[in-house]
C-alpha cells in the first residue's frame, strides 16, 4: 500500500471545511488510490466543531483516510504537509475598511507561511482559498523563502467552472464541450474570464456565441458578482461549489491537465502578458507532472487588455498596501 499524503485543511470547522473534508476523504482531491492523512488547523473557539466533523469522518468509515488531528497551531498543523489548503480567513465584516481587511489576514497568512516554511514536507503544494485569496497568498509566499514561490497558488477555479457553467446554458452544449477557459487577474469582482480563447466543439467560443452585448453586459459580470448572487439566493456564501473547485485546482495540480486543454489558476506572475513579476494572479495553465506552466503566446486585444490591466492594477494595488503595512 502507499504511503499516506498529509493534507493540512485550515478554516476545518467553517462551512466550506464542512463540504471539503469528505471529498478529501473519498479520494477525490488526489484519487482513488491515494490513502490521505488530515490535519485540520482551526482557532481555538472552533476546535471543538472540527472535533465534530472528525467525528463523523470517522463515522463515514472511508478506507483512503489512514488518520485525523486536529490543531489550534499552525506549526504543529503543517508539520510534514504535502498539500496545503489554506481555507480560514477573517471575512470583512460591516464598516471593515480594505486595509483593516489586509491586516488582519496578514496575522493568519503570515505565521501560516512561517509554519510551511518550517515544517512543510519537500513537496509542498498550497492553495490559498481564504479571501483576499491572491494577496493572502502572497503573504504567505513572502514568508516561506525556503519553498520555491511556485508552489504557493489562489484559486480562481470556482470562477473557471461558473464560466463553464454560464457558456454551456447559453450555447446549449454540455461543459465537457468546452476547452480553453481562462480567468485573468485577481479573485474578485474585477475579474476576466475570457472566452475569446476558450473552444467549444473544437471551434472558437466568442464566434460560436457571437453576441457581443451578451458576452459584455450579461455573462462577464454574472461570472464576476456571482458570489453575490448566491449569497442573495442562499442566505450563506457560496461553499460546496468553492470545496469542489479546491478539489479540482489540486487534483489537477497533481494529475496533469487533458491534452487541449488547460485551467485557471492564480500563480506567481514571470510577467507573463504585461503581468508584473512576483503578482499572484490568474492565468491559463496547463500542468504536468505536478508543475504548472503558464499558457505562452495568447493574442490578447484591446477588449481583453483593458479588463485583464483592471484586475492587474486591483492587484498591484492589494500588494502594495500590504507592503506598506510591513506584511510582506
Ligand atoms: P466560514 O466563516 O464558514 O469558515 C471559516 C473558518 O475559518 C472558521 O471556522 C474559522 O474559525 C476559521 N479560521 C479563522 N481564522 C483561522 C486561522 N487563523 N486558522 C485556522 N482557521 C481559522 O467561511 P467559509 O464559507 O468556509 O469560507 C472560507 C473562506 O473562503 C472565506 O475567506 C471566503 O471568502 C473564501 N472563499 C473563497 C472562494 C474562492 O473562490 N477563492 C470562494 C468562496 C469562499
Amino acid at each position: 500500500t502507499r504511503t499516506p499524503v498529509t493534507v493540512t485543511v485550515t478554516g476545518a470547522a467553517g462551512q466550506i471545511g464542512y463540504a471539503l473534508l469528505f471529498r478529501i476523504a473519498s479520494g477525490h482531491l488526489l484519487g482513488a488510490d491515494v490513502p490521505v492523512r488530515l490535519r485540520l488547523l482551526e482557532i481555538p473557539q472552533a476546535v471543538k466543531a472540527a472535533e465534530g466533523t472528525a467525528m463523523e469522518l470517522d463515522d463515514c468509515a472511508f478506507p483512503l483516510l489512514s488518520g485525523i488531528d486536529i490543531f489550534d497551531d499552525a506549526t504543529a498543523a503543517f508539520e510534514g504537509t504535502n498539500v496545503a489548503l489554506l481555507v480560514g480567513a477573517r471575512p470583512r465584516t460591516k464598516g471593515m475598511e480594505r486595509g483593516d481587511l489586509l491586516e488582519a489576514n496578514g496575522g493568519i497568512f503570515k505565521p501560516q507561511g512561517e509554519a510551511i516554511n518550517a515544517g512543510a514536507a519537500d513537496d509542498v503544494k498550497v492553495l490559498v482559498v481564504g479571501n483576499p485569496a491572491n494577496t493572502n497568498a502572497l503573504i504567505a509566499q513572502s514568508h516561506a523563502p525556503d519553498v520555491p514561490a511556485e508552489r504557493f497558488t489562489a484559486m480562481t477555479r470556482l470562477d473557471h467552472n461558473r464560466a463553464l457553467a454560464q457558456l454551456s446554458k447559453k450555447a446549449g452544449v454540455s461543459v465537457a464541450d468546452i476547452k480553453k477557459m481562462t480567468i485573468w487577474g485577481n479573485h474578485s469582482a474585477t475579474q476576466y474570464p475570457d472566452v475569446f480563447h476558450a473552444e467549444i466543439g473544437g471551434k472558437n467560443a466568442a464566434e460560436t456565441v457571437n453576441d457581443q452585448a451578451w458576452l459584455e453586459n450579461d455573462f462577464i459580470p454574472t461570472v464576476a458578482k456571482r458570489g453575490a448572487a448566491i449569497i442573495e439566493a442562499r442566505g450563506a456564501s457560496s461553499a460546496a461549489s468553492a470545496a469542489s473547485a479546491a478539489i479540482d485546482h489540486v487534483h489537477t495540480w497533481v494529475n496533469g491537465t487533458a491534452d487541449g486543454d488547460w485551467t485557471s489558476m492564480a500563480v506567481v506572475s514571470d510577467g507573463s502578458y504585461g503581468v508584473p513579476e512576483g503578482l499572484i494572479s490568474s492565468f491559463p495553465v496547463t500542468t504536468e507532472d505536478g508543475k504548472w506552466e503558464i499558457v505562452q503566446g495568447l493574442e490578447i486585444d484591446d477588449f481583453s487588455r483593458a479588463r485583464i490591466d483592471a484586475s492587474v492594477n486591483e492587484l498591484a494595488e492589494e500588494r502594495d498596501a500590504v507592503r506598506k503595512l510591513g506584511l510582506i
